[in-house]
C-alpha cells in the first residue's frame, strides 16, 4: 500500500495541484459533434463521484504524504485536493463507497471539556494529532485551490494587457468560471446535506442547480439545491388486492414543500455539521431554507418540488454549450452589470443574473443570422422521451445536441459586445416584452418597466421586481459602455513599456466606475465619461493599498 502511494505521489504531486486528474469524459450520453454531455449525464457522474468522496479539516499546514498514507490505507485515492477557507481543507475522492465506510470505521466523536457533541456522523472530518513536517522539503506545505473570485482590481489590470477585446472576454471567462475543484466541492456538499435529508427520505436527492451547473457560474457564486423527492414513486397496481402506504395529508403540494423543509432546516440547524446561520424562507414564491456552509464558504439555498428551477438550469447549460460565445457574452455582461451595481448580493428592485442571462440569449437570437435557435425551435426538435410537463406547463425541449444545427454567423466577441450595448440601449422596453422561446419581441401583457417573458411560465415574468430607476440605469449604462466602446481611445491597447502601470483600454474601461452610476434618469446623463473613469482607475491603480473595490459580479 505505502508503495501505491508512493507512486501515486510522484505521479501527482508538484503538477498543478490537482492530485490525480479526473479521468477522461466517457462518450455515452454526448453528442457526435461536440462530446457535450447532457446536464442529466453531468450530474449524475458527479453525484456518484461526492458520494466516494470526503471533506477534511487538516487545521493548518499539514503533512501531506502523511495524510494520504493514512488514508489510503482505507483504500485507492482517486484524486485530492487542499484549498483554504477558514482553516485548510482537503477534499478527497476514494475509488470505492467502501473505502469512506471504512475510514468512517476508524473515526471518533469529539470529547471536548466544555461542551457535548450531537453525534450525527458524517463525511465532514477533523483530521487531529498529524504533526507539521519537521523536514524543509515536507514543510513547503499545499498549494491550494483558490475557492474566491478574483478581485476586480487584479482583472482589469489584465484584461488591458490583452491584444483584443476578444482576447479580453475570453480571458475574463477564465478567470471568474467555476473551477473544475469547485464544482467538485458543490457537489460534495449536496452529497453530505443528502446524507441528513436520507434520514428521513432514503430514495431522495440532492440537485444542485442554477450557475453551479448552468455554466455560468463565478467563483464564489451561491450554491442552489433542490430536494429531488420524485424519485419516491410506488407501484402501479393492474387490479386485484394491492397495499396502500398510510401517509399524512396536507393541504396542498405548497403545504407539503414547507412542511418538509421546515423539518429539513430544523436538522440542518441542530445537526449538520458546518451549517450555520440557517434561515427558513417558507412563504416565499418558492420556499427555501438558506444557511451558510462554513466549510466551504458557500451560501447554500435549499429549495424542495422546483422542478421548473432544473428545466431552466438545463436550458441555459445548453445553451452555453451550442456556442462558446454564450459564455463569453454572458460571463463579460454579469460581470459588467455587478461592478456598474446593476446586480447585486441583496434581494431588491435589481436586475438578477438569471434575467440579465435571459437578456443576452435574446439579444444572441436577434442576430442575423441567429447565433442560438428559439426555444420554440428546441421544443419542436425534441423526441418522445424529452417530454415533460410540469404543472401545466410544457418544459419540452430537445436533449439531444447533435440535432440543433446551427447557423453560420461569424460576427467576433467584441462586435457581440458591442451590438449587445447598443441593443439594449435602444430597445422600446415601455412598450415590448422578451421572449427566448419566440426569439421575439411581444407586446407587453402588463405594464411594469421590464418585461421578461418567464421560459416556461410564458404567464410569468422574471424581472418583475426591477422598478423604473433601475431599469433606467441599466439604459443608461448601456448606451455610455456602447459609447466608450466605440471610442478609438478606448478601443486600442495602450502602448506602455512599463508593464506595472498599464493603462485600461477595452473591456477593462467598461469595469471602471461610471458616472452615470449617480445619475437617476436617463434624460440627465452626461456623455464625456471615458476620460474620468480611466483617470480614476490610473488613480487606483497608483495606489496599491486602496481598498479594494466590489468584488466581480
Ligand atoms: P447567481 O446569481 O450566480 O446565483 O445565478 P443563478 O442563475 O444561480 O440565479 P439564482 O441563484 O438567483 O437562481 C437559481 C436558478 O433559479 C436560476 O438559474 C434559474 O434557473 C432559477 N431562477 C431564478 N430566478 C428565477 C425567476 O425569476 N424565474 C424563474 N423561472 N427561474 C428563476
Ligand atoms: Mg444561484
Amino acid at each position: 500500500s505505502l508503495q501505491k502511494v508512493e507512486t501515486f505521489l510522484q505521479r501527482s504531486i508538484g503538477t498543478d495541484v490537482v492530485a490525480a486528474q479526473p479521468e477522461a469524459p466517457t462518450r455515452d450520453e454526448s453528442d457526435e459533434k461536440g462530446g457535450c454531455k447532457s446536464l442529466h449525464a453531468l450530474q449524475v457522474e458527479r453525484q456518484e463521484q461526492a458520494a466516494r468522496s470526503v471533506l477534511i479539516n487538516c487545521q493548518s499546514r499539514t503533512r501531506e504524504k502523511t495524510l494520504l498514507k493514512y488514508l489510503s490505507s482505507h483504500g485507492d485515492i482517486k484524486n485530492y485536493f487542499f484549498y483554504e477557507s477558514d482553516d485548510l481543507y482537503a477534499v478527497v475522492e476514494f475509488a470505492k463507497r467502501e473505502n469512506v465506510a471504512s475510514l468512517l470505521e476508524g473515526a471518533i466523536i469529539p470529547s471536548g471539556s466544555h461542551e457535548s457533541a450531537v453525534p450525527f456522523k458524517s463525511r465532514l472530518l477533523t483530521l487531529r494529532n498529524l504533526h507539521t513536517a519537521k523536514s524543509p522539503n515536507q514543510q513547503s506545505g499545499q498549494q491550494c485551490q483558490v475557492q474566491t473570485a478574483f478581485p476586480i482590481t487584479e482583472l482589469i489590470k489584465n484584461l488591458s494587457r490583452e491584444d483584443s477585446i476578444d482576447q479580453q472576454i475570453t480571458s475574463l471567462t477564465e478567470t471568474y468560471q467555476l473551477t473544475e475543484e469547485n464544482t467538485r466541492l458543490r457537489f460534495l456538499v449536496c452529497s453530505l446535506l443528502n446524507d441528513i435529508t436520507a434520514a428521513y427520505f432514503p430514495e431522495c436527492t440532492i440537485k444542485p442547480f442554477g450557475s453551479s451547473v448552468n455554466g455560468f457560474g463565478k467563483l464564489g457564486c451561491d450554491l442552489d439545491m433542490f430536494l429531488d423527492l420524485d424519485g419516491i414513486s410506488g407501484w402501479n397496481p393492474k387490479s386485484g388486492l394491492f397495499l396502500e402506504y398510510q401517509m399524512k395529508q396536507a393541504s396542498s403540494a405548497r403545504a407539503v414543500t414547507q412542511n418538509i423543509l421546515y423539518v429539513i432546516g430544523e436538522c440542518v440547524d441542530q445537526f449538520g455539521p458546518g451549517c450555520t446561520r440557517v434561515l427558513k424562507i417558507l412563504n416565499a414564491r418558492i420556499p427555501l431554507v438558506r444557511f451558510s456552509h462554513k466549510p466551504s464558504g458557500f451560501q447554500c439555498d435549499l429549495t424542495a418540488n422546483n422542478r421548473v428551477a432544473m428545466k431552466s438550469t438545463e436550458l441555459l447549460y445548453l445553451y452555453g454549450e451550442l456556442d462558446p460565445r454564450v459564455r463569453g457574452l454572458v460571463f463579460t455582461v454579469r460581470c459588467w452589470a455587478r461592478t456598474q451595481g446593476i446586480t447585486s448580493g441583496m434581494p431588491g428592485a435589481w436586475i438578477t443574473n438569471f434575467s440579465l442571462t435571459v437578456m443576452v440569449l435574446f439579444f444572441l437570437q436577434k442576430r442575423s443570422p441567429p447565433i442560438i435557435p428559439t426555444l420554440d425551435h428546441l421544443r419542436d426538435l425534441a423526441g418522445p422521451a424529452d417530454k415533460c410537463v410540469i404543472e401545466g406547463n410544457d418544459c419540452t425541449f430537445v436533449s439531444d445536441f447533435s440535432k440543433i444545427q446551427l447557423q453560420s454567423n461569424t460576427e467576433t466577441l467584441e462586435q457581440l459586445l458591442r451590438e449587445f450595448f447598443e441593443f439594449y440601449g435602444t430597445f422600446q422596453f415601455s412598450k415590448m416584452s422578451l421572449s427566448i422561446r419566440k426569439g421575439q419581441e411581444m407586446n407587453k401583457p402588463e405594464m411594469g418597466p421590464l418585461h421578461i417573458e418567464n421560459p416556461f411560465e410564458t404567464s410569468l415574468n422574471v424581472s418583475k421586481n426591477v422598478n423604473t430607476s433601475q431599469l433606467d440605469r441599466f439604459v443608461a449604462l448601456c448606451q455610455e459602455s456602447s459609447w466608450l466602446l466605440q471610442q478609438s481611445e478606448t478601443n486600442k491597447p495602450k502602448v506602455n513599456e512599463d508593464s506595472y502601470n498599464v493603462l485600461p483600454w477595452g473591456l477593462a474601461t467598461l469595469l471602471l466606475p461610471s458616472q452615470v452610476a449617480t445619475i437617476n434618469t436617463r434624460k440627465k446623463k452626461r456623455r464625456e465619461p471615458a476620460s474620468a473613469r480611466i483617470k480614476s482607475l490610473l488613480e487606483s491603480l497608483k495606489n496599491k493599498n486602496e481598498p479594494k473595490m466590489s468584488e466581480g459580479l
